[in-house]
């Protein structure tokens, strides 16, 4: 109980805002021109795979030194002891929230959580259950359930792994939440503002709806990054939401 206890002590807080901006550039010149136009009070920032190999742990640091908290999107998967090293590694860049694969299976992801929770600064921890890219076509092909049934058993191994919850679409929020309860961390993309065009995502929810449907966090990229003003139209989603 005193080592739990402890273990919370130490997690970054899921206080401050439930924006997350997505960086997705090719480079790292436009992320840091799109964060200096931000304000970390306001959103954290996202980090994926393109931006990270371009950046690396310079880039992070000097996102920190802005007062952004960062969300490494590098979705881990491998063997245990090698998802929890990258964990580790990643908790200790004191990232704010770091991502594995719930596929990788369940000694992977109670590996990862046991890595990330030896560091002081805890990063959350939450899994990807199934990319939003599937269907139950390829999901068939490679001999797994259709999403529905996929999803929330992967959401279920990631809670009892100890993951602090997952990365799911507005569209599976509720259930989620109603199964896996008020503590479960729900992550979702695919938020678009009323006002804004849907790019290539099939099916979006506005701010508010997800928020509505029990999301704690919301990763929106380009409504913002593309924006003439993006302060301005981060403004204007936190307005909507707070209408
Ligand atoms: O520009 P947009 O708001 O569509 O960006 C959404 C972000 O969320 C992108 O970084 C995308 O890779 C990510 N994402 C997603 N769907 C998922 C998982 C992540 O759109 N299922």
């Amino acid at each position: 109980m005193g080592e739990r206890l402890q273990q919370r002590d130490n997690r970054h807080t899921r206080q401050g805002p439930r924006l997350i901006v997505a960086l997705d550039f090719p480079a790292v010149r436009q992320a840091e021109e799109l964060a200096a136009k931000l304000e970390p009070t306001a959103c954290r920032l996202k980090i994926g795979k393109e931006l990270f190999v371009r950046g690396g742990p310079q880039l992070i640091e000097r996102l920190q030194a802005r007062g952004f908290e960062i969300f490494l999107d590098l979705k881990f998967h491998d063997i245990p002891n090698t998802v929890a090293a990258a964990c580790r590694a990643a908790a200790e860049l004191g990232v704010w929230m770091v991502n594995v694969h719930a596929l990788g299976g369940s000694a992977m992801m109670q590996a990862a959580q046991e890595a990330v929770a030896a560091v002081s600064t805890r990063p959350l921890l939450i899994a990807v259950t199934v990319l939003t890219s599937h269907d139950a076509a390829s999901l068939r092909e490679l001999g797994l359930p259709e999403p529905a049934v996929l999803v929330p058993q992967l959401a279920r191994l990631a809670r009892q792994a100890g993951l602090d919850g997952v990365v799911c679409s507005a569209q599976e929020a509720s259930l989620l939440r109603a199964r896996e309860g008020s503590s479960f961390c729900l992550v979702t993309p695919g938020i678009r503002p009323a006002a804004a065009q849907a790019d290539d995502q099939r099916r979006v929810m506005t701010p508010a709806e997800a928020l509505a449907a029990g999301s704690d966090y919301l990763v929106i990229g380009r409504p913002i990054t593309a924006a003439p003003d993006p302060m301005a139209a981060l403004a204007s989603i936190l307005d909507e939401i707070a209408g």
